[in-house]
């Protein structure tokens, strides 16, 4: 049997070349087993329906599959886990090519109280913990070659004058903070002799991500704008290439460390407005005062009104190839009316 072809420079990995149309299923070579740990939630489900398209044997891990299920069907071999159990995890993971963490509750847009803090904390730093755990039980040569696990941009923040890189120090701050003791976290399976890629996910644009409808929500009602000044940066990334760095980070055994998921061309606020007003003909200039925001959102209205100015270099130093690029263009595609890509991805197998 030949083994899986990993992904190579110059590849054009994007979500559409995964797609059973172009990629049908064996393309790969050798079916692997990915574990993907919150596979039930908004991006895992979607990689998990990418991965078995490409004839990978995908397990999705949740803590409770009947609620999971509910919500849809789960693409590949949904299996209930529990982050108290090394053991239990350590079965699963056993013979493995690779794991996939990307868990964790949402960071926004509600205000972060002390009991959300603790939830948002936990439900990204225990998980890996727990999947560290578990790859440290098993005999080493049972144990998956790779552990990909996501974080944030958010340690970023600030970054205005030059954009950030991978090499660029990150700073301080609830979400900044998090994010380093995730990666640090998950960074434990190195010494574990497995490779750990990390995948440093921006702000998704994503035709049914609960965000994006709460952001298009005010334009959908003609009284659309900018966040505050307009002045700070967001650093988008479409679903689609979410997903193709994703299977970068699993596939490329050069993939070590973390990598930006953000798309090459960061825009400011201003812009964002503009093309979620172009995408839906909808007006975009009245502004949302950054005092407004702020009472709501509280600490948490950094999300909003925080600059984050970064680039993709890791990425693009792999080769990989974006398929979004044009912020217009992306917000056209997955704000589109009536999309029936939105109803295929809902109802994936
Ligand atoms: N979507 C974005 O725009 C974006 C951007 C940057 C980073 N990220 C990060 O990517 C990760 C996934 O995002 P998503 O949008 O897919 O989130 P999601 O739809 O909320 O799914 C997250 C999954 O995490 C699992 N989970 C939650 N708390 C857990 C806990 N305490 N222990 C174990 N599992 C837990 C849940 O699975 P079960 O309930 O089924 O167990 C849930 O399905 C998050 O950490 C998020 O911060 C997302």
């Amino acid at each position: 049997m030949t083994a899986a072809r990993p992904v190579r420079p110059g590849d054009v990995i994007s979500f559409n070349r995964l797609r059973s149309r172009e990629h049908p299923r064996g393309t790969y070579g050798m079916s692997r087993r990915i574990v993907v740990a919150g596979g039930a939630g908004h991006i895992g489900r979607r990689l998990a329906a990418v991965l078995l398209d490409r004839g990978d044997d995908v397990i999705v891990l949740s803590r409770h599959p009947e609620r999971a299920t509910r919500s849809g069907p789960i693409p590949g071999r949904l299996e209930r886990w529990s982050t108290d159990d090394p053991s239990g995890l350590a079965r699963i993971l056993d013979g493995a090519d690779a794991v996939v963490g990307v868990t964790g509750v949402p960071v926004g847009p509600l205000p972060w109280t002390r009991r959300r803090r603790t939830m948002i904390r936990a439900s990204r730093l225990v998980p890996t913990r727990a999947i560290v755990d578990a790859i440290r039980l098993l005999p080493p040569a049972r144990r998956p070659r790779v552990l990909v696990s996501v974080s944030g941009t958010d340690g970023y923040e600030g970054q205005d004058q030059l954009a950030a890189t991978e090499a660029t120090p990150t700073g301080h701050g609830f979400l900044a903070d998090l994010g380093r003791d995730w990666e640090a976290a998950a960074g434990n399976a190195e010494d574990l002799g497995v490779r750990v890629a990390i995948t440093r996910i921006g702000y998704v644009l994503s035709p049914d991500a609960t965000t994006m409808r709460l952001f298009a929500l005010p334009f959908r009602l003609g009284l659309g704008g900018p966040l505050g000044s307009g002045r700070q940066w967001f650093s988008w990334v479409h679903i689609e290439d979410v997903l193709g760095l994703l299977m970068l980070a699993i596939d490329d055994p050069r993939h070590r460390g973390p990598i930006n998921a953000v798309s090459p061309e960061p825009a400011r606020a201003a812009d964002v407005a503009a093309a979620i007003g172009a995408a839906l003909h909808r007006p975009s200039w009245l502004p949302m005062p950054a005092a407004l925001i702020r009472l709501i959102m509280r600490e948490s209205s950094i999300l909003a009104l925080g600059s984050r100015r970064i680039v993709p270099a890791g990425a693009l130093a792999l080769g990989y190839r974006f398929r979004w690029t044009d912020l217009r263009a992306a917000m056209a595609d997955v704000l589109r009316p009536g999309d029936q890509r939105v109803r295929a991805s809902r109802s994936v197998r």
